[in-house]
């Protein structure tokens, strides 16, 4: 049976990054019939309308895998109150050009990782705010906001709270099952 496709990607480009942390931590438990890649935001360009004619090869290589994904997964981080400027370029680029929104219809999950203990909520809203525009279809519930995370991985940046462990878990499984409905209109 063919696996179903989530393409995650973390609005961090920190090699110690606790929100890669966290999409790495969910590419491990996600279920068995469940594939979860990882594209890192690295060398994707300042958005720059002048180059849509002929798209930077990452640009283009994000595009074709957000496209081939059934979901996706976005683990933001919490920059000035909202996303970072890497991952709303990255959701721009993903955008255009006009026509062709690679994100239209897609279901998504948020997640996000933080030091403090507000746990990148505002981020995730604006995040949502943007799906709208962007037609995408975000899951509800559970909202994974993962805060004081530096208390919640071991020495190596992984994921050992269990908890949290779990409400990740949780998040794949009512994902797939968003998906399917959505796939059922
Ligand atoms: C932050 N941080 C932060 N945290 C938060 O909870 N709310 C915020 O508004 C901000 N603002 C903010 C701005 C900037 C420019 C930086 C660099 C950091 C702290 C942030 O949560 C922390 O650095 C995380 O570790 C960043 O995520 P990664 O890189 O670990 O994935």
């Amino acid at each position: 049976m063919e696996k179903f496709k989530i393409l995650g990607f973390a609005g961090s480009l920190r090699k110690a990054s606790y929100n890669r942390a966290i999409l790495r931590a969910a590419a491990e438990l996600a279920p068995e019939n469940v594939e979860l890649e990882i594209f890192d935001l690295d060398d994707i360009p300042p958005y720059n309308e002048d180059l849509e004619l002929h798209l930077p090869a990452k640009v283009a290589e994000f595009k074709a895998k957000i496209k081939a994904a059934d979901a996706l997964v976005i683990a933001t981080p919490e920059y000035n109150y909202s996303m970072p400027g890497v991952l709303k370029n990255a959701l721009d680029w993903a955008s255009r050009p006009s026509g062709d929104n690679s994100c239209n219809d897609k279901p998504l999950a948020i997640m996000g990782a933080s030091i403090g203990a507000i746990a990148t909520a505002r981020a995730q809203y604006h995040l949502r705010q943007t799906c709208v525009i962007l037609n995408m279809h975000p899951l509800n519930k559970p909202e994974v906001m993962v805060g004081i995370v530096q208390e919640k991985m071991d020495g190596n940046n992984i994921l050992t709270d269990e908890r949290t462990r779990d409400i990740i878990k949780n998040m794949l499984i009512n994902l797939v099952e968003w998906t399917e409905r959505l796939k059922q209109k």
